[in-house]
Parts: C-alpha cells; sequence; structure tokens
C-alpha cells in the first residue's frame, strides 16, 4: 500500500494508517474506498475496556466490518489477552490496509479476510462478533446472533438514529417493527427498540440476548449482549419487551405491556441496559486518548445502571412549573431525601431517571 493518500494516527497503543481525508467529526462519510472515523475514537476506547473484562484466551474474536482495522487491530493489541483475532471486510483495499496496519504493530497473528460478512457468519461461529456498519445493522444480526457461540457476545453500532429517535418512524417500523416517537427521552426508546429488535432476533432461535453494555453517545447507539441458548430464557427475554407511553400535559411516563395510544414507542426492551457487575470491574486507563470521557461515562452508567427507564429533564419541568432549574446534583439529593431513587443518565447532562410519580416529582421540583 503506498503511503501517498493516508496519514499516521495513533489510538490508545496502536499506530494505524487511515485515509489522510478522514472525517474528525460527525457520523462520518465514506471517503474514496476507505473508511476511518476519528469521532469514534471514545467508542473504540470503551471496547478495548469491554475487552479487557470479558475476552478470555482461545476465544475467537471478530471484527466483521473492520474498514481500516482501527477498532480490530485495538482489540488485539491492547486488550492483553491471547486469542484468535480475525478482522474482516469485503473491500479489498480495506483488507491490504489491515494487513499493513497489522505488521505496523507487530500483530501478523492477526488474520485478515475479505469476505461478505453475513457468508462469513454462516460458515464459522464466534465467541465476540463486532458489527459496525454505516447507518442500520438490521441487515446483519440474524446472522449474527446465530453466528455468536452460546454465551459469546454480540457488539452492535447502529448510527440509523433519526428512524430510531421517532424523525421518521415509518422507517423505524420497516426496518425494527417497532413504533418510535419522538419525545424527550427519544435517545432512550430509540435504543431501547434497537435492544428489543435484537432480543426479538435472537428469540427467533430459541437464544436470549441479555444487555451488558448499551449506550448512545454522538451520532450513534451501542450494544454489547451476551447470547445465551434456551427456549426459556428467550421467552423470558421477550416478557421484558413492552411500550413506552408519554403524556405531553402532565409529564407522566410509563412503562406498559399494549401499545393504547399512537404515540407509544415499541416494542421496546424495558429491562436493564447494564450489567452491574461489568460496569464494577471495567476500569480506565491512561493510554486510553479518551480516558476522561471514558471516566466520565462509567461514572454515570454505574449511577443509572439499575434506574428506572425513561428518564426526565430539568427543562421539562422548570417549563412546566415556571420554576428555573435547580443543580442536577442538589435535585437528585431532594428526590433522595424524599425517599425516592434517582440518578443522573448518559442520555443527557441535563437528565435524571427516578421513580418517582410526576406529582411528587413536581411537588420536589417547586420547594
Ligand atoms: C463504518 S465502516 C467500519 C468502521 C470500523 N469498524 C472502524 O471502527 O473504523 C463499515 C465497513 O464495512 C464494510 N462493509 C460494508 N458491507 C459489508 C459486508 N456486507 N461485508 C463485509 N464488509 C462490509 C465497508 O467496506 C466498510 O469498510
Amino acid at each position: 500500500m503506498s503511503e501517498p493518500g493516508l496519514a499516521r494516527v495513533i489510538e490508545g497503543t496502536t499506530e494505524l494508517l487511515v485515509p489522510d481525508d478522514f472525517c474528525k467529526k460527525g457520523p462520518g462519510t465514506k471517503r474514496g474506498d476507505l473508511f476511518y472515523n476519528r469521532q469514534m475514537e471514545f467508542g473504540r476506547d470503551i471496547s478495548v475496556m469491554f475487552g479487557r473484562e470479558m475476552f478470555q484466551e482461545g476465544q475467537k474474536i471478530l471484527d466483521g466490518l473492520a474498514a481500516t482495522g482501527a477498532r480490530g487491530l485495538r482489540l488485539a493489541n491492547e486488550c492483553g489477552v491471547k486469542a484468535d483475532f480475525i478482522l474482516n471486510d469485503r473491500n479489498l483495499m480495506a483488507a491490504v490496509l489491515i494487513k499493513e496496519n497489522a505488521s505496523m504493530n507487530s500483530l501478523e497473528h492477526v488474520a485478515v479476510t475479505s469476505r461478505d460478512l453475513n457468508s462469513l457468519l454462516a460458515d464459522e461461529a464466534f465467541d465476540y462478533i463486532d458489527v459496525d456498519p454505516f447507518g442500520t445493522p438490521v441487515g446483519f444480526i440474524d446472522a449474527a446472533v446465530q453466528s455468536c457461540k452460546s454465551r459469546g457476545v454480540v457488539a452492535i453500532t447502529a448510527t440509523d438514529t433519526a428512524p430510531l429517535y421517532g424523525t421518521y418512524p415509518k422507517t423505524c417500523l420497516r426496518r425494527y417493527g417497532s413504533y418510535s416517537s419522538r419525545s424527550p427521552f427519544a435517545h432512550e426508546t430509540g435504543l431501547r427498540i434497537l435492544v428489543g429488535y435484537l432480543v426479538r432476533e435472537a428469540a427467533k432461535h430459541d437464544r436470549a440476548c441479555e444487555p451488558l453494555l448499551c449506550y448512545h453517545a454522538d451520532h450513534y447507539f451501542k450494544i454489547y449482549a451476551r447470547i445465551v441458548n434456551g427456549a426459556n430464557r428467550a421467552d423470558a427475554a421477550i416478557r421484558r419487551l413492552g411500550y413506552a407511553r408519554y403524556d405531553k400535559e402532565s409529564l407522566a411516563r410509563e412503562i406498559t405491556d399494549s401499545r393504547c395510544g399512537k404515540a407509544d414507542a415499541g416494542p421496546l426492551w424495558t429491562g436493564q441496559l447494564f450489567s452491574k457487575e461489568l460496569l464494577r470491574k471495567m476500569s480506565v486507563t491512561g493510554d486510553l486518548g479518551t480516558s476522561s470521557r471514558c471516566e466520565k461515562m462509567l461514572t454515570v452508567w454505574r449511577e443509572e445502571a439499575t434506574s428506572t427507564p425513561l428518564f426526565y429533564k430539568l427543562d421539562e419541568l422548570a417549563r412546566r412549573t415556571k420554576h428555573s432549574p435547580p443543580k442536577l446534583v442538589v435535585f437528585i439529593e431532594r428526590l433522595e431525601d424524599a425517599g425516592f431513587v434517582a440518578s443522573r443518565t448518559h442520555f443527557d447532562p441535563k437528565g435524571f431517571k427516578t421513580d418517582a410519580p410526576i406529582d411528587d416529582l413536581i411537588e420536589i421540583f417547586k420547594r
């Protein structure tokens, strides 16, 4: 691979050659035939933190849509686990660049393939499958949940946020079989629709999907979920699907079993988005380029790990009550002092989650 047209970047402790017109901000565009988005470094740092806790020796770890190899090579280089790393991209130029990047980091043992991902997934089983496509992941999810070994992990990125947020509800219904809806907490319902879709796709094959770490950041959603064999487990996961209801007048939101109103979002996942156990073990080290952002996120995820779904925003309550909003930490303390569970949420810097009923919430807000 000739150097012109390529730039050298470092992520974590991994050096990479990437297209020199690489996208530094936003969702990223495909430049020429090769894709690299510097803004996704945070997400790749999180992948490394996840892999450091979850990968085990001898496992088969697949970066299915690897592009320059940024994610898969970092997993191979920075997780400190002797596993079989396989990086795949159907674009031959990408595969050549991945090999060059692998050798630049002395990772010659990493296997590089250039196949259609669904055909690769049909042929082989993996312990970890990362699917990071342009836009929606729906075309790869069925193959990924079938190819994943029992107790393995699928890691899914979705950048088609507008349908999931409720901006394009018809597209969401077509793609995910769920109604999306605009609301102050649409980032959360969007993520939960994506998780719910994964749960239903896994259940078709008598497999349960157990969310381990599901979040929203920048312009994308990311889900890390364990896939476990068993029809009963799959049934139990299906029972955690429901709908999100929002009453604009009262600001009340609730999770319901069935879709009663036209604006209800779902079916969506109503269970936890995080494994507390995993978050307790995950840690941030200084070699990660976005370590301070990772630290902040990890702290908030830990806080919200067992919280009630469907967050509120301080601004909503301020508008409704015509009172200026208190500081978020102060308000959370007030809710806790009143005996309610309350936490910050990663979905919004002014957002919070609580089990307080709306009337109590408004009462406490006005104090
Ligand atoms: C968004 S990029 C992946 C970015 C990469 N994971 C990273 O962190 O930089 C998507 C990649 O998927 C590849 N791709 C698209 N469809 C594919 C398919 N059906 N099978 C294999 N690769 C595919 C594209 O060539 C592209 O390089």
